[in-house]
């Protein structure tokens, strides 16, 4: 069953055309994977679900609720939570601020209850607290909760971002190339835990250029080039698909074991 889909998605930045006609559909609670030179238009893609991009034509589903062009707050809102390509963790505060910073969204008190701060407020806190925990130590890094965010090694810092984004308790999630500066043990372990956040029943998104790792834990590949899907398959299919070898797995080959 789909959970998201885009019907002829179009953006253009000027002149140029980085999503054309795009028609794809994402599996609920599948991993699926959207690979492609650099410039493909994976990111806007994500830009344009998460509503950080305005399309300039046709339409977002998700679920059958229509999304397109919606701001980020109520896409994220509506269920859908996402990374970004370069790392956005706010620099002065701890892991834990960070995650409990954007669990605001979630919380249940109101205006009277915060300008008040009554016993409510505090529950609701504490509430929250626990469960920013909960979510750093499904990602096995609680030990950090206190650490000042952007003092953390690389990969520490991309764990908390997914951290973030998995404590917004959404349906669907998207993670913009999370193994990205990793080394290899680091991308080992990420991988198994994108496949507990599957195994938790959340649908996975990932824009990766590391093909071992797409081709390892992938239900599903898309594949964008110039901003038009030239293949979608399983691993398999995309492994020996020739127009695929060609634009972008000849080039990827260095990424294959
Ligand atoms: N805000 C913007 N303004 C102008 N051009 C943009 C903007 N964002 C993206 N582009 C252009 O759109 C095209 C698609 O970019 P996008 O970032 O989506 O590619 P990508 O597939 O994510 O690439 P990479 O693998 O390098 O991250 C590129 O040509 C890029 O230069
Ligand atoms: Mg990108």
């Amino acid at each position: 069953m789909s959970i998201i889909r885009t019907v002829n998605l179009e953006k253009n930045f000027g002149g140029l055309k980085a999503l054309s006609n795009l028609n794809l559909s994402i599996n609920k609670g599948s991993i699926t994977s959207i690979i492609g030179p650099n410039g493909a238009g994976k990111t806007t893609l994500f830009n344009c679900i998460t509503g950080f991009n305005k399309p300039n034509g046709g339409d977002i589903f998700l679920g059958n609720l229509k999304i397109t062009g919606q701001p980020p707050h109520l896409i994220a809102r509506s269920g859908i939570a996402r990374t970004f390509q370069n790392i956005r963790l706010l620099s002065d505060m701890t892991v834990l601020q960070n995650i409990m910073v954007s669990r605001h969204i979630n919380l249940k008190y109101g205006f009277f209850d915060c300008i008040f701060r009554n016993k409510h407020f505090f529950l609701q806190e504490d509430i929250s607290t626990q469960k920013a925990m909960k979510f750093l130590d499904f990602m096995g890094i609680s030990e950090y909760c206190h650490h000042l965010a952007t003092s953390l090694p690389y990969g520490i810092q991309k764990r908390v971002e997914i951290a973030r984004a998995l404590s917004l308790e959404p349906e669907v999630i998207l993670l913009d190339e999370p193994s990205a500066g990793m080394i290899h043990a680091e991308t080992m372990s990420l991988m198994s835990q994108i496949q507990k956040i599957r195994d938790i029943g959340k649908t996975v998104v990932l824009i990766e250029h590391d093909m071992n790792l797409v081709m390892s834990i992938s239900d599903w590949v898309i594949v964008l080039n110039y901003g038009v899907m030239i293949a979608e398959g399983t691993p398999n299919e995309i492994k020996n698909n020739r127009q695929v070898i060609e634009t972008y797995l000849g080039f990827a080959h260095e990424h294959l074991a």
